[in-house]
């Protein structure tokens, strides 16, 4: 690589439980382990911030138990603080929280790493970027959502593309080095694409668990990212 050629990069691939099959999830961890996801994303909803209700500490500290993949915990729910121990305990790398139900964000990813944990903040489709401009210092992900949180299976919205994009550069601008991560609706189709526009963590849910394999799910979209330029 010449120094005039632009950097390379290479997402990581974070499969999202919510669309496993609940009934086998250490097979289905297994998998996705073998294809060489990175990372294992667990959506954890109350029917409060979402519509719907998933599952708690306990899954992932069972899912702990099988896998050897860190586990990230996007915290769907309305009341997060009251949670935050809880899951760290049962065995959480990263927690994301949303920054709308939080009027004290700072005070919760202190809190959260505190805690021993890496610190997300989720953001959704009409939450401005502006939502965590004043807690850069504090942030080790930033997870911007590409479809409204609670459900898998649901279409891209566009305009997450210059989002990604603002985000980066956000970030860039303030001196912080979390990975911009994007969640919802990622497919082969759009991958290279999320990852030229500044994403360096991929979550997908139906892309890999509605495969037949999800291990070939897991290579197959992080050929299709590319060596995004
Ligand atoms: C949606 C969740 C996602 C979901 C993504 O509220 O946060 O993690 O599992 O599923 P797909 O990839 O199917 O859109
Ligand atoms: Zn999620």
């Amino acid at each position: 690589m010449t120094a005039t050629e632009p950097r390379r990069v290479s997402p990581r691939i974070a499969p999202s439980i919510l669309a496993a099959d609940f009934a086998r999830l250490a097979d289905e961890a297994a998998r996705v382990e073998a294809g060489g996801a990175d990372l294992l994303h667990v959506d954890v909803m109350d029917g409060r911030f979402v519509p719907n209700i998933t599952v708690g500490p306990l899954v992932v500290s069972a899912l702990r138990r099988t896998t050897r993949l860190p586990l990230e915990v996007h915290l769907m729910i309305q009341d997060p603080d009251r949670y935050l121990e809880a899951f760290v305990e049962a065995g959480a790398a990263t927690l994301i929280v949303h920054a709308e139900v939080l009027p004290h964000l700072h005070r919760t990813l202190h809190e959260i790493r505190r805690l021993g944990a890496r610190a997300g903040v989720a953001l959704n489709p009409s939450t401005p970027l502006s939502a965590v401009a004043e807690v850069l210092a504090d942030l080790d992900h930033l997870l911007v959502m590409s479809v409204n949180p609670g459900f898998s299976g649901q279409t891209f919205i566009p305009h997450t593309l210059p989002k990604l994009r603002s985000a980066r550069a956000l970030l860039e601008a303030g001196g912080c080095a979390a990975p911009v991560e994007v969640d919802g609706g990622v497919s082969t189709t759009n991958a290279r694409a999320l990852v030229e526009a500044g994403a360096s963590m991929l979550v997908a849910g139906s892309a890999i668990f509605g495969n037949a394999d999800p291990a070939a799910a897991v290579r197959a979209l992080r050929s299709a990212a590319g060596e995004a330029r």
